[in-house]
């Protein structure tokens, strides 16, 4: 697992951009992972930037979403998929027939959760993968217990996510209780994975994540078992790291490694 950390939250934007720059100039076909909430805003917007004033190229990208909150009507501005159309989507040439988030209103929850798995797997499965956390180390929406072999399928919410989300909404009681989500094992599947976290809020869950033992309690402890996945972080997020010196001094060193 490979640690990095910033001084800001733009840097970590930026630098999160610029591995999914490279990524699809080596595969322009990519098939990516992505993520909602405030965290990954600023990778969005240097893709958005970087796509208008360099000319990246997402003709031939394919998209899946991490999950989606359930019940929402489609219009409804707080919909994943409002949100990735306003953020990314509407100002990149992705096609929007490349764009796979799970729907929060299907008739019938479970077809839809095995569809979902079965077009990644059709689209070659999913190359780069981006993910935020949640206070409780939640990712996706993998509460605490979610299994570690976990696929899509729909969630209840927890208390902590309720609240935290609810600054999104005008009442806590208007959030959602239930999303579809990616599940830990469909994640875990992903060739690379880039976690990003910013603020001192998600100090105790990115500790948790990186140094705590793997359990089902913090979902993005799986991380751990990814031979590829890297985490960035901004100082407040790494605040709890014990070893965050090391990590520093290994990013300081990797340059001149054999
Ligand atoms: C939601 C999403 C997660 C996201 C998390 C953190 O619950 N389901 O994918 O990582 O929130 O959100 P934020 O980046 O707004 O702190």
């Amino acid at each position: 697992m490979e640690v990095i950390i910033k001084d800001t939250v733009e840097e970590i934007g930026k630098i999160a951009a610029r591995l999914v720059a490279r990524q699809l100039n080596a595969k322009p076909d990519t098939v990516l992972g992505l993520a909602t909430g405030s965290t990954p805003l600023g990778l969005y917007a240097e893709l958005v930037r970087m796509h208008k004033e360099q000319g990246l190229d997402f003709s031939q990208v394919v998209s899946f979403n991490l999950d989606e909150y359930v019940g929402l009507p489609e219009s409804h501005p707080q919909t994943y998929d409002y949100f990735m159309r306003e953020n990314l989507f509407k100002h990149i040439n992705i096609s929007e027939h490349n764009t796979y988030i799970p729907s929060g209103t299907a008739d019938n929850c479970e077809a839809f959760c095995e569809w979902y798995e079965r077009r990644i797997k059709e689209c070659g499965g999913i190359d780069l993968q981006i993910l935020g956390i949640g206070s409780d180390g939640h990712i996706a929406f993998n509460e605490p217990s979610s299994s570690l072999g976990s696929r899509t399928r729909i969630k209840t919410l927890a208390k902590q996510t309720i609240d935290d989300n609810s600054r999104f909404f005008s009442s806590p009681e208007e959030v959602p209780i239930y999303a579809i989500t990616m599940g830990v094992g469909t994640i875990l599947e992903a060739r690379k994975i880039i976690l990003l976290a910013s603020g001192q809020a998600k100090a105790a869950a990115v500790a948790a994540a990186v140094e705590g033992p793997v359990t089902s309690m913090v979902a993005a402890s799986a991380l751990q078992l990814h031979r590829d996945a890297m985490f960035i972080l901004d100082r407040e997020a790494a605040g709890e790291l014990k070893m965050a010196d090391y990590y520093e001094w290994v990013q300081a060193k990797m340059a001149h490694a054999p």
